[in-house]
């Protein structure tokens, strides 16, 4: 089955490589490219369309939730955006709102403020289209004001990590499905103790910082569900596994410490051109978390086309196939009780500026195309939805 996978994405990157190389398709090159094109459709069930039924409603009858992080200046400006988050989504967080410093409307403006335009009004939509909502983030390295590094020392660091998180998380008391407490703590790469990533946080108040912020926010809304949110625990790779390592040493040590943490975010931020996806070494990874008595949210699940042809018909096919080979091994661990894609529509996707095609073609990483169109990802998603095990 692991082979086959990329036995097939061979067989399409290939036949991209060709159309992408020739330039002047002939008409029988076209009508090979057809048939090849079928022969893969038939091949994978997950890219035929299932149906209308919407993925929160395939999420919940096997009592899962699905969402998606959406900025608020597209949300409250795209109508069919809107609704398009309405129709598909049973969670919804802000991709900006809630982080200390995003322009337009940065959380934190100065030392002594905060400015909730953003994320209230976001939470009255969640709410008033009855969806779920959730936190993103109360301490990161990214994303501080740019106050932040001339105001906070070591003297003052507790205090200002104390009145933002009982602000923040006071402010959405009783309201709130799950917070990313603290995102990104672990980076191999920077080689100090216990993998933990270089951060103004830890050098201010060392890897305590990280237990702190979890009591402090369970002090602030004891119902919310408390997450250690990352990325980088997908493929097997040698960081990837570095990481995943290091990301359950973390959690066994906050476990031992009675950290009320209750969660793992596994980001997912995928790449469509990764051959190194080992099904059971994920499997092996959820299952150490789930052991630990942890659940698991896949929180900002997206899949870059970067590296991909330009073929359209090929990328969106490659895809959908990494969603759904993906989606089939987390889904199959009881512990993982959501999908949250970062975004909605290749319309508002990072990507389209943090990683976009040298060959200048929108990216396309996202369940619904530029018009808010379901593609196959769309239906890649909801077959493994259709085909999980209920909670
Ligand atoms: O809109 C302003 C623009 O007016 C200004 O000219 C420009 C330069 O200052 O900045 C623009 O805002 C940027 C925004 O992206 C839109 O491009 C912000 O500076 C920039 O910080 C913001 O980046 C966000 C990033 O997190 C940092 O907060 C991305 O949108 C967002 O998708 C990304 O999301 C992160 C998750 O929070 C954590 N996991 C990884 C994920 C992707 O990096």
């Amino acid at each position: 089955m692991y082979q086959k996978i990329f036995t097939r994405r061979k067989f399409l990157l290939g036949l991209g490589a060709v159309t992408a190389m020739g330039a002047v398709v002939t008409g029988k090159d076209e009508l090979k490219r057809q048939q090849i094109l079928a022969l893969d459709d038939a091949d994978c069930e997950c890219i035929k369309y299932p149906g209308d039924e919407s993925l929160k409603q395939r999420a919940a009858k096997k009592k899962l939730i699905f969402g998606a992080a959406i900025r608020y200046d597209q949300l409250s400006s795209d109508t069919e955006y809107a609704q398009n988050i309405a129709k598909e989504c049973s969670i919804l967080l802000p991709e900006w709102g809630l982080k200390w410093h995003v322009n337009p409307k940065p959380l934190r403006p100065t030392p002594e403020s905060f400015d909730f335009t953003a994320a209230d009004w976001m939470l009255n939509f969640a709410r008033t289209h009855d969806m779920q909502f959730r936190g993103h983030t109360l301490v990161w390295h990214e994303s501080l004001p740019p106050w932040f590094e001339n105001t906070v020392n070591h003297q003052n660091a507790k205090s200002f990590l104390e009145k933002h998180i009982q602000t923040v998380v006071g402010r959405y008391r009783g309201k709130i499905h799950s917070w990313d407490v603290v995102n990104e703590a672990i980076e191999p790469r920077d080689q100090l103790p216990n993998g933990l990533r270089k951060t103004p946080w830890l050098e201010l108040l060392g890897e305590d910082y990280i237990d702190l912020a979890f009591r402090l926010a369970h002090e602030a809304d004891p119902k919310a569900m408390l997450v250690y949110n990352d990325y980088g625990l997908d493929y097997d790779i040698a960081n990837d596994e570095a990481k995943r390592n290091a990301v359950i040493q973390l959690l066994k040590r906050l476990k031992s410490k009675g950290t009320p943490i209750h969660a793992l975010g596994i980001q997912a931020h995928l790449n469509g051109s990764e051959t190194n996806f080992n099904p059971q070494k994920l499997k092996d990874f959820l299952a150490q978390v789930a052991d630990l008595g942890f659940k698991i949210l896949i929180t900002e699940l997206d899949v870059t086309d970067k590296e991909l042809p330009h073929d359209i018909e090929i990328r969106d096919r490659i895809i959908a196939k990494v969603y759904n080979n993906y989606l089939k091994v987390v889904l199959e661990e009881p512990a993982v009780i959501a999908v949250i894609t970062w975004g909605l529509s290749d319309k508002y996707t990072w990507l389209n500026e943090f990683k976009p095609r040298e060959d200048g073609a929108p990216v396309r990483p996202l369940p619904l195309d530029l018009n808010g169109k379901r593609k196959f990802a769309w239906n890649a998603i909801a077959h493994a939805f259709d085909n999980a095990p209920t909670r």
